[in-house]
């Protein structure tokens, strides 16, 4: 894409110190974790707060669901980055959100694709507006096959920031 030079540019360090831009990424994996469910495999019987899982079980994680959970989150349904600004984020319960999954096996490219979501987000912001439009499915539907996403495309229209539509 042919971005201008004139504006500020995107170093690490400029994007590491964009904390509402953080906020607004993890608030946008509460409601729509890729991974929507992990699983691990029980080692050892064990019981946990009463109940009992034998050896060899496959134990599901449902991310998705606990993330949406009201009794945790109010407002569940609400897109609220205020969830995760400095003064909040720490009442929240690394089990209760955990897009990246959690423990020794999680995520390992976690840090790689905070940073490269933040990076596309801001040079397109710094060059684009987006709006919804008449095709924009609101609210977005999501499909059910394994990974979350879309049911369709997700159609937005796009006006460059010096004042030209380059179409939807
Ligand atoms: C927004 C982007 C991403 C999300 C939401 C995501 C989410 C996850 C989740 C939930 C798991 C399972 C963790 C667990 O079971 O505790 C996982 C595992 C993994 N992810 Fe990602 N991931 C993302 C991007 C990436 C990228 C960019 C890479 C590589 C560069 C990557 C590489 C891996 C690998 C290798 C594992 C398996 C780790 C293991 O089993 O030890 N992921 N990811």
């Amino acid at each position: 894409m042919g971005f201008s030079c004139s504006q500020t540019p995107a170093t690490y360090d400029a994007l590491l110190q964009m904390e509402y831009l953080d906020m607004v990424v993890n608030e946008t994996l509460r409601l729509f974790p890729i991974a929507a469910r992990i699983e691990r495999v029980c080692k050892k019987d064990v019981e946990i707060k009463g109940v009992f899982i034998p050896k060899g079980v496959v134990v599901f994680i449902p991310i998705n669901a606990l993330q949406r959970d009201p009794k945790y989150w109010p407002e569940p349904e609400e897109f609220h980055p205020e969830r995760f600004s400095k003064k909040n984020k720490d009442n929240i319960d690394p089990y209760l959100y955990m897009p990246f999954g959690t423990g020794p096996r999680n995520c390992i490219g976690m840090r790689f694709a905070l940073m490269n979501m933040k990076l596309a987000l801001v040079k397109i912001l710094q060059n684009f507006s987006f709006k919804p439009c008449k095709e924009t499915q609101i609210p977005v539907k999501l499909s059910r096959k394994g990974l979350l996403q879309p049911e369709k495309p997700i159609v937005l229209k796009v006006e460059s920031r010096d004042g030209i539509i380059s179409g939807a």
